[in-house]
């Protein structure tokens, strides 16, 4: 038995977040999980909210509260959604605990004996009219590379670079919209990333089981060389900066960096949890303390994968401690709304409160899997959302159980049926599902979900093609114990399309296997062979008829959806430039 941890990307707590925020990083996540503990393995999920910094503390403004109320109002709010949504997290926390707090000031601490902290004056963005300091979103201007005109303080969504607030031309306030700023003197920490620049690209070097995407973005950041980066903000809301346990001098009105303690709440969520439940998050993450024997697996959308191979291991190894670094690293490109950017503001894309409203969980975690953007970003449509869930789930599978358990009701008294003998037929078909099988299995290990849709379609896919082929309407006629042989088989085939199909579908996976009595106990990932696959299921067993598994959607339902959702192209596909952000 393996010990794998898997974190997803922490959603920022300004908001429920939309689908393509669900499809990056906590779908996955979830995804993956559930696949590895099929497969009996310890797992630990884990996510929260990251509710520090500026989007915290401009949504909550926008609101009208308080920046507490605001995080333990949408905390709760956004624990829902992903409960509505299935996923199967350990531990849900939040980046503002105790916990988090703790530890990002033990880091910091550390960080400063190893050398790798000083204090530096630099220059910042300061608002006349606001009378602060405005760091990161709080400043938004033109873009010095390319010229995009709402690129933010801390990055710039067209081009996707990281930006200092100083650099933007012709900066203004998105607190008041005041263009009357100026550049001010004031201190902050700086992280000395520059010398961390060979040990990082060591690091990186050595991770040979990181998928592409990731792999090629660290090293083109380690190309370009580490820059020194400012870890502490002019703000209020956050976790404060101690200097041998007391607030630090000048730093009273000062926090952590909101990308410094959100990471770090990766390990303060595994404490919460530990704390919570009675066990102990040392041998998740401490690899003098049981952790060396961990896989660890992250999932996040393309714009953190700097920010987790190269600023968070350096948090990590800075510290001198021996902390758990991650194995593999899972990173998705951009779910688009119909080419274009999701949007609150212009009411353009579905969030995952409304998607709930909509249609049941599983037809959204199907559908945004099937079409996950693993080699390039993949736009959403409520025409194609439409398409594959009528033609995968309602057409595929739904069909599939539906006819084969109909038949079995009709003609077997409901009961899986004795007698007969596999035959040719059979033989081919126990082939090719040991060969669809081990493809699936290496398509989960290898977390390509858009593969291991597609091979679990294909699965069932083959429970309609038997079907057709073995007739056992016709055989029924002739040879009863042909046609029992056939159902049979069938009924076992349906049940290992439902096993496979608990990562993806876990609500209808459950549906199918409730039906058929099957004990939670024989819901593991299907090691046998085929031949003993397909005749495991005691014989005389009692099958009933699955509630309808999937109402198809109708093109009314689309209409009306698009309508609701803002579902047209927008300017910005036009311009080529899109952020799911
Ligand atoms: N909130 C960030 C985002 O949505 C992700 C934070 S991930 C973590 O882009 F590493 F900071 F935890
Ligand atoms: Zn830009």
């Amino acid at each position: 038995m393996k010990r794998i941890l898997i974190t997803s990307a922490l959603p920022y707590i300004n908001g429920i977040k939309h689908l393509g925020n669900l499809t990056g990083s906590m779908l996955p996540a979830d995804i993956c999980a559930r696949f590895w503990r099929l497969c009996g393995h310890e797992v630990l999920l884990i996510c929260a909210t990251d509710e520090h910094g500026t989007p915290a503390e401009l949504a909550a403004e926008a609101a009208g509260q308080d920046v507490q109320s605001y995080c333990d109002e949408q905390y709760e709010l956004q624990r829902a959604a992903g409960i509505g949504f299935s996923l199967s997290f350990d531990w849900f926390g939040r980046s503002s605990s105790p916990q988090n707090h703790a530890f990002t000031q033990h880091f910091a601490e550390r960080l400063e004996a190893a050398g790798l902290i000083e204090e530096r004056t630099s220059q910042q963005i300061y608002s006349i009219t606001d009378q602060r300091f405005l760091p990161d979103r709080y400043v938004e201007g033109t873009c010095p590379h390319c010229g995009s005109a709402k690129a933010r303080g801390d990055q710039c969504d067209s081009c996707g670079r990281l930006l200092d607030p100083t650099d933007l031309i012709d900066p203004y306030s998105t607190i008041s919209g005041s263009h009357d700023v100026e550049v001010r003197d004031t201190t902050h920490l700086f992280l000395k990333q520059s010398k961390m620049q060979d040990t990082i690209r060591d690091w990186v070097e050595g991770a040979i089981h990181w998928p592409t995407l990731a792999r090629s973005i660290a090293l083109k950041w380690l190309d370009e060389g580490l820059h020194d980066r400012a870890i502490t903000r002019d703000l209020s809301w956050g976790v404060p900066v101690l200097k041998d346990g007391k607030p630090r001098p000048g730093f009273e009105n000062k926090v952590f960096y909101v990308w410094f303690d959100a990471p770090i709440e990766y390990i303060s969520a595994t404490r919460e949890w530990a704390e919570a439940t009675n066990n102990t998050w040392e041998n998740w993450w401490r690899t003098d303390q049981g952790a060396s024997d961990v896989s660890y697996i992250q999932f996040m959308g393309k714009d953190n994968v700097a920010f987790h191979t190269v600023s968070f291991p350096i948090t990590m190894l800075g510290s001198g401690e021996p902390w758990k670094t991650v194995d593999r690293l899972k990173a998705f490109n951009w779910v688009t709304w119909y080419g274009g950017k999701f949007s609150t503001s212009d009411k353009r894309g579905i969030f995952m409160d409304q998607a709930l409203a909509i249609a049941p969980s599983d037809m959204w975690r199907w559908h945004l899997m099937a079409n996950a953007p693993e080699s390039a970003d993949a736009a959403f449509t409520l025409e194609h959302f439409q398409a594959v869930v009528n033609s995968d789930l309602a057409n595929v599978l739904g069909n599939f159980v539906n006819r084969i358990t109909k038949f079995t009701g009709a003609k077997f008294d409901g009961q899986l049926p004795t007698g007969g003998e596999p035959g040719a037929e059979e033989q081919q078909l126990f082939e090719e599902l040991d060969t669809r099988l081990a493809a699936l299995r290496e398509h989960h290990k290898a977390m390509e979900y858009r593969k291991a849709t597609a091979e679990t379609r294909a699965i069932w896919a083959l429970g309609n093609e038997y079907l057709a082929n073995a007739a056992p309407w016709t055989a029924m006629k002739n040879d009863p114990a042909q046609a029992a042989m056939i159902v049979r088989t069938a009924l076992n085939l349906m049940v290992i399309g439902a096993i496979i199909a608990q990562p993806f579908i876990p609500d209808t996976a459950a549906k199918i296997l409730d039906a058929m009595g099957v004990p939670n106990d024989n819901r593991n990932w299907p090691k046998e062979a085929a031949a003993t696959l397909l005749d495991a299921l005691p014989h005389g067993l009692a099958c009933a008829v699955p509630k309808l598994l999937f109402a198809k959607i109708e093109d009314e339902q689309v209409q009306n959806w698009s309508e609701r959702f803002g579902a047209e192209a927008s300017e910005v596909s036009k311009n080529g430039s899109y952020s799911t952000r």
